[in-house]
């Protein structure tokens, strides 16, 4: 651990344990008036019923801050306020830049945690809406991957229900040559919509559709061959959308709802055999304490249909007891949309009435709002159609590309493309990131590829900006790591900190799964080296603080370059 509170965090719990008779939160804060405050003087004071200014003393003469601190004062009404010594934020730094993980602990004990993500539907096209879950998702598997989690990733995609019968249909109208060219290159919906049309049109065409949805149920062989390529064309469609936004989604995560259509049967006779299920209006259905519907009325939970078929949510309850039974989940993460709140929130309380999910396990559901358009409603294209994913990543990527031709002109065509999709794609997820996921965020380009302000090409660009002033100097970056920091300035303690504290951020994400975080530590990471660059010359500083400044540098271009990697975000040498 190399955040500076967190070690006094460490110290103060012996003292505090000492003075309380018990375990007591020292309560230490970041401080504007010092480099960290101790907060937790006063609440034991009035435990004791002692003076909490006198009890602030006692901290302070116990000793155990005399090698972290340079000044240690008792403030206000029983406020600790401390500074840090310039040789122990060296010490740490030094930890820090000889530690490939950059101060970064692996998690204690590592669980096995199964992250449904992205999810899109099959022969459907994949809009914005589908890309808060996936770039939301992947920053979320790879920061616990990278804490050493065994994290399983499951792309829950609709792979399976009704409208199968008229897409498998339309299909062998098409012949699969022709269908295979609208569907892989990205006319899914176009495809879709045909279909629908002639479902709607066509009483012949709805026959067989119907006919068709009874043998894929059945799993009539032939018909599983043309479901199993209508799956494979979509697949293909989406793969190409997550090789564009670079994520670590492949086929392998493919995990849709047929996956759970077996496990059904078995799900529902366990349900019956607690006596979970009675019968409503024709339909089957489980009691769920605590839901009710919109005139406030219980609404259990609907398994089977009146028409014997199993349900969406019937999946969701298979597919909790496959993550917890075979792939012995100890916490299952749902990256879904704020409307399926309710479905979820019924999903785990069936599983938790059935047993199937109890203590330690855990289901999370992190839910998030959409993306609007600039007049703050859903975004729509000009058309009024929904967006299509890719076309915003097209756009992105060439915005940005002019926004770079334009700062830097001597980039060569084919570097410019390069960096064009790292700031472009990394601008887009930067964006959706750095908003609270709860919240819904307004889309707009011109904020998101500024160079100005808590975007993603301003942090992108603090990564470029080190790595020139090395490539300026004809120095290899490695060659500076080992040189020991020294801390002088106030801008340079200043970026010490905020290097130090990397873990906790990482923790303060984790936490509530809150990706917003880490963007709020990178941005601040990208503020504070940008302060020191102004004020602390690197390259024109004598010998040893120059060295001392290019190992400083090049230790905060690793950290952002981490931090921006858990984003999912590249981090580019030049832009
Ligand atoms: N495919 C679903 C949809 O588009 C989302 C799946 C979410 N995951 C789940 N286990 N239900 O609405």
């Amino acid at each position: 651990m190399s955040d500076p509170l967190v070690t006094l965090t460490r110290l103060l719990q012996p003292v505090f344990a000492d003075l309380s008779g018990a375990p007591a939160d020292p309560t230490v804060r970041p401080s504007d008036r010092a480099d960290a405050q101790i907060n937790g003087a006063l609440p034991l004071a009035k435990r004791l019923d002692a003076n909490p200014r006198e009890l602030a003393q006692r901290i302070i003469d116990s000793g155990v801050l005399d090698d972290v601190a340079a000044e240690l004062e008792v403030a206000g009404p029983g406020f600790v306020n401390v500074t840090f010594s310039d040789e122990f934020l060296a010490a740490q730094l030094g930890e820090v830049a000889s530690d490939e993980r950059v101060g970064v602990a692996t998690a204690e004990p590592s669980k096995t945690i199964v992250v449904d993500y992205s999810h899109p539907n099959v022969a459907k096209e994949m809009h914005v809406g589908h890309l808060r879950s996936t770039v939301i998702g992947d920053s979320l598997v790879r920061t616990l991957a990278f804490l050493g989690h065994d994290v399983i990733r499951e792309n829950h995609i609709g792979d399976w229900g009704r409208p199968f019968g008229m897409l498998i249909e339309h299909l062998l109208d098409l012949g699969e040559d022709v269908a295979a060219v609208g569907l892989s290159q990205g006319d899914l919906d176009g495809f879709y919509k045909q279909a629908n049309a002639k479902f709607n049109d066509d009483e012949a065409f709805q026959a067989r559709a119907r006919e068709r949805v009874v043998l894929l149920q059945a799993e009539d062989p032939d018909t599983m061959v043309l479901w199993r390529r209508l799956v494979e064309m979509s697949a293909a469609y989406f793969n190409q959308v997550y090789t564009k936004l670079g994520v670590l989604l492949t086929d392998d995560d493919l995990a849709g709802e047929s996956k759970y259509q077996s496990l059904m049967e078995g799900v529902y006779s366990r349900l019956e055999e607690r006596d979970l299920v009675r019968e409503d209006d024709g339909a089957m259905v489980v009691d769920v304490d605590g839901f009710t519907n919109r005139d406030g009325d219980p609404l259990p939970m609907i398994v089977k249909s009146r028409t014997g078929a199993f349900m969406y949510a019937t999946s969701d309850l298979a597919c909790v007891v496959d993550r917890v039974e075979r792939l012995h989940a100890d916490l299952m993460l749902y990256v879904v949309g704020s409307p399926q709140a309710q479905h979820l929130q019924m999903v785990f309380a069936v599983c938790e009435k059935a047993g199937w999910l109890a203590p330690p396990v855990e289901a999370v559901h992190a839910g998030f709002g959409s993306v609007l358009g600039e007049d703050r409603k859903m975004l729509r294209s000009r058309a009024g159609a929904a967006v299509k994913l890719v076309d915003l990543l097209d756009e992105a990527v060439e915005r940005a590309d002019a926004a770079i031709a334009e700062k830097n002109p001597d980039m060569s065509d084919d570097e410019r493309a390069l960096v064009a999709r790292m700031v472009g794609i990394g601008a887009i997820k930067y964006a959706d990131l750095s908003t609270d996921r709860v919240k819904d965020y307004v889309l707009d380009f011109d904020r998101m590829l500024a160079f100005e302000g808590n975007t993603g090409p301003y942090c992108q660009y603090a990564h470029a900006r080190i790595n020139r002033v090395f490539a300026k100097a004809g120095i290899d970056r490695a060659s500076a790591r080992s040189t020991p920091i020294q801390i002088v300035e106030e801008q340079e303690k200043a970026l010490a900190m905020q290097i130090l504290a990397f873990p906790t951020a990482i923790d303060s994400v984790l936490d509530q799964w809150q990706p917003h975080k880490l963007c709020t530590y990178v941005y601040d990471l990208a503020s504070a080296f940008s302060s020191f660059y102004e004020h602390c010359p690197i390259l024109p500083s004598d010998e040893p603080v120059r060295s001392s400044r290019l190992a400083l540098a090049d230790l905060t271009a690793r950290v952002l370059e981490r931090a921006l990697g858990l984003l999912g975000i590249d981090a580019p040498e030049q832009m």
